[in-house]
């Protein structure tokens, strides 16, 4: 039986079977009214070849109200049909050829306030369908193996609705009686039902154009709420950078003749990457100087990236179940990296993703909430938009393309595309193409999608100075974790140097042991060595370089050899990733030694070594404002892995932050000021990196001299907001509770007042304050007039940020900061079950907490877990996260 599970159910990929019935073609419409939607949908439907001619016809449903059906245009008879709002079964349909069952459905847009299906905001109607959205629009085989075209009349009142917009191209549009008006789309390319989109409004638009490589014109528009669509101008170009970067690197076109990007204020995720019709959060289109940081518009470059590349790899391309979803996730997210590496920089963009990676996967993978890459079952499908399945899922792909090598890669690539363009396909399809293009065995690699966990990588070096022989021996090992799936060896690609005295690396006249191709070790079995003969001299072994696999890295290296790297290794990520080691070494010791109230020491030679790198004006800025950036105190806690106290691991990064700031204080006050880019704001990378490196060096400072004036001269003069926002941050972290700090506030908020975007920040930026008072200023900032629960970015920029950015106050020792988090999902699960669950799963690390902050977090999950009428999002990552 192909009958969809029940909400709630667990589905498994052990289960899957294709649908009784085939889709050739749907037709809609929809009309809109205030109060009201009234969708009909005729589906072209013929039953599967060997299906039995008495299999009914299960369609699924969401909070639907059916008003009519029809089988060839004929009122189908009660008696053939069962109907509620989650299904609609139909008995009695033709035993073969094809036929049409029509539809009628009535929905509220008004009362949607998951976010999911059609729903209004601000006023505009607009549709989110993935994962499971469409059925809430009408009755449908709502999953992603079923293909169709899709023909959609939109109607609505003209002045309320000026702007018609659904997938595909236009076809025609005009007035109708009564002061409504309509618009025929239609999508050519076959496409499942969570790839429908419509949009509907009064609406601005930014306009331009783009030629593909082959020729054919492409009309772009970005739509925005009225007045907003200046603002669009960074993304429009991102649009067409992106068109460009896909077709030269792999050699994808756009394959209709608009492409539409709608900016919405009420979002549940990033961005949504609907055929021909990609709808955004707000927050990753609008865009200027006076309003976004320079994170901001590198985070709208890459959504926007990731979104149109999603043209290939998830729309011409999908998956053919739920649990392929790294299929096009993971793909994409490797996509939209390497685009960032070659429009700004290959290694801050490598250490920006290693560092996500650490900070969000790795948790992910080492608690309650671990899953493989490709899951095996799921009970609600929302919870699994997640840190493994997209980053490590693009992690995934880079191993791919370090094993094959770029040429390699690229035939699989090409091969994938040739086999599969217009198909539902699955993890084995995309790892057979590799396979069949380059004659690589890759079935021990795909162990990384079936097995969860971060394996440890283990590795020792031996020198013979006699012999000028070197030995590595790397040992693998993977802990079995809470998704209980498996622990055998991998295939881990451990790319590798051997940096001499002079900083070259070293060319070895003889390798043995474990496989080694070019710069990258192949080790295949738990444990294996590597020899290499010939070396003049004993090298500093680089290895793990760009951080070839996603693995813990266990390796004694001397502090000299350490040192030599950072300042040596041809490889600039791996001179980040052995000082970052350093620090977080010298960081879990610092919090050992405040929790037994000693005092905190950092190593001069490390101090000296991070102010060299800092100091080296032949590095990008960006680069070395990332070796100034500490890890963050969730990533500290995370290294010291069990029993963490909060306030233990604060104070040791305080103490190291005002150690570095005070031995780097005449280099942090000339890069504070002397470093800024000069002349009128512009967001290229190199100007970002420059605002960055100026703007931590004199955070840092700040620390080490407790003098705020010019903390408080960046936020005052600043000609844009990353300077003034790193102002107003310095003085809010660092000198909470001060007038100076309150006066800044106030400023801030009275200045953009108006602006959503911006008073997002406000909020986040008062919630992440390391303080233990904040838990009280976050409660207060709910009832705030301009706080909202019902917007998403509203309730992630006070809660989330909480919850995920402040472990001091969220997991203080009283317990009061996890409960008022869960006080406040169980509101938030009423109006948004999907935002509700991703802020729930904050909570994940709690087991690691030391005793008595753990038994309050299990106080505040069980109190929540124990709420009548929790959504099956929220319960599903609560009873996860207890177990
Ligand atoms: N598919 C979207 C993306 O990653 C994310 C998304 C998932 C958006 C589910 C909405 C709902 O590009
Ligand atoms: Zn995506």
């Amino acid at each position: 039986m192909s009958s969809p599970a029940p909400r709630g159910e667990t589905v498994r990929l052990e289960d899957y079977r294709p649908t009784d019935f085939v889709v050739h073609g749907v037709e809609m419409t929809v009309e809109l009214f205030e109060g009201r939607a009234e969708i009909e949908t005729t589906l072209s439907l013929s039953r599967r070849n060997g299906v039995p001619a008495d299999a009914p016809l299960l369609l699924d449903g969401d909070e639907l109200e059916l008003t009519s059906l029809a089988l060839d245009g004929e009122t189908l008879s009660r008696s053939y049909y069962e109907a509620d709002p989650s299904s609609l079964r139909v008995e009695g349909l033709p035993a073969s050829g094809a036929f049409t069952l029509s539809i009628g459905t009535r929905i509220v847009p008004e009362t949607n306030t998951k976010l999911m299906g059609l729903y209004r905001s601000r006023g505009v109607w607009c549709t989110q369908c993935e994962a499971e959205g469409f059925r809430r629009i009408t009755y449908f085989l709502d999953r992603p193996d079923v293909l169709a075209p899709y023909t959609v009349r939109v109607e609505a009142d003209r002045a309320a609705a000026p702007v018609l917009l659904s997938n595909g191209n236009p076809v025609e549009g005009g007035p109708l009686d009564g002061g409504r008006h309509y618009a025929l789309w239609h999508d050519p390319h076959p496409k499942p039902s969570y790839l429908f989109a419509l949009v509907a409004g009064d609406l601005d638009v930014l306009t331009d154009s783009f030629t593909t490589a082959s020729g054919r014109p492409v009309d772009l528009a970005i739509y925005t709420e009225k007045g907003l669509a200046s603002r669009a101008a960074y993304a429009m170009d991102a649009i067409k950078r992106s068109m460009r970067w896909d077709e030269e690197r792999f050699g994808r076109e756009y394959d209709l003749d608009v492409f539409n990007v709608v900016a919405i204020s009420d979002f549940n995720m990033g961005a949504m990457e609907n055929k021909g019709l990609n709808v955004f959060n707000h927050k990753y289109v609008l865009l200027d100087s006076d309003t976004a940081t320079d994170t901001d518009y590198a985070g709208v470059e890459t959504v926007i990236a990731h979104e149109y590349f999603h043209n290939w790899t998830g729309n011409r391309i999908t998956c053919r179940d739920w649990f392929q979803l790294c299929l096009k996730e993971g793909l994409t997210v490797y996509r939209d990296q390497r685009f960032t590496a070659d429009e700004r920089s290959a290694t801050v963009e490598r250490i920006g993703s290693v560092r996500g990676l650490k900070a969000h996967q790795f948790p992910e993978d080492q608690g309650p909430l671990q899953h493989p890459v490709r899951p095996r079952e799921y009970k609600e499908i929302n919870n699994f938009y997640t840190a493994t399945v997209y980053n490590k899922g693009a992690e995934l792909c880079r191993m791919i393309h370090t094993i094959l090598g770029a040429d390699g890669f690229k035939k699989g690539m090409d091969l994938y595309f040739e086999r599969h363009d217009g198909e539902a396909a699955t993890i084995e399809d995309f790892v057979r193409s590799f396979e069949d293009a380059t004659g690589e065995d890759l079935q021990q690699f795909s162990l990384w999608y079936n097995q969860a966990g971060t394996p440890t990588l283990a590795v020792e070096e031996r020198f013979d100075e006699g012999a000028g022989r070197l030995t590595l021996s790397l040992v693998q090992s993977l802990q079995p974790g809470a998704a209980d799936t498996g622990t055998e060896p991998f295939h881990i690609p451990v790319r590798f140097g051997l940096v001499g005295p002079n900083g070259a690396d070293m060319e070895p006249a003889a390798v043995s042991g474990a496989e080694v191709r070019g710069d990258v070790i192949h080790l295949r079995k738990a444990r294996e060595s590597v020899v290499f003969e010939g070396l003049g001299a004993r090298p500093a072994v680089s290895i793990l370089r760009d951080f070839s696999a996603p693995v813990t890295l266990e390796m004694r290296q001397s502090e000299d050899d350490a040192l030599a790297l950072s300042r040596l290794d041809p490889n600039l990520f791996n001179r980040w990733r052995v000082l970052t080691d350093l620090v977080g070494r010298a960081l879990t010791a610092g919090v050992a030694a405040a929790r037994r109230g000693t005092d905190v020491t950092f190593d001069p030679k490390l101090v000296e070594a991070i102010l060299a790198s800092v100091g080296d004006e032949t590095l990008e800025p960006a680069f070395r404002a990332q070796i100034l950036q500490l890890p963050s105190e969730s990533e500290i806690g995370r290294m010291v892995g069990s029993d963490v106290d909060p306030a233990a691991v604060h104070a040791a990064r305080e103490s190291t932050r005002r150690r570095i700031g005070a031995d780097g204080a005449e280099l942090f006050a000339k890069l504070s000021e002397a470093g800024r880019p000069s002349g009128a704001f512009s967001p290229d990378a190199d100007s970002a990196g420059r605002r960055a490196l100026a703007n931590t060096a004199l955070d840092l400072l700040t620390a080490a001299t407790g003098d705020l004036t010019a903390a408080e001269r960046r936020f005052r003069d600043a000609d844009n907001m990353t300077d003034r926002l790193a102002g107003l941050s310095i003085l809010v972290n660092q000198f909470a509770g001060s007038a100076e700090a309150g006066a800044a506030l106030d400023a801030f908020f009275r200045r953009f007042e108006d602006d959503d975007l911006v008073l997002d920040k406000w909020f986040a930026l008062q919630a992440g304050v390391p303080d233990e008072g904040t838990v009280e200023r976050v409660a207060g900032l709910a009832r705030h007039p301009r706080f909202n629960l019902a917007n998403p970015n509203r309730a992630r920029s006070l809660f989330g940020s909480f919850a995920s950015a402040n472990p001091l106050a969220f997991n203080r020792a009283d317990g009061a900061g996890q409960r008022l988090v869960a006080e406040v999902l169980l509101d938030l699960d009423r109006l948004n079950p999907q935002v509700s669950a991703r802020i729930a799963t904050t909570f994940r690390s709690w087991k690691t907490l030391e005793p008595r902050r753990r038994e309050k977090a299990r106080e505040a999950l069980t109190w929540l877990a124990g709420r009548p009428g929790l959504s099956t999002d929220l319960s599903d990552i609560v009873e996860r996260t207890l177990r």
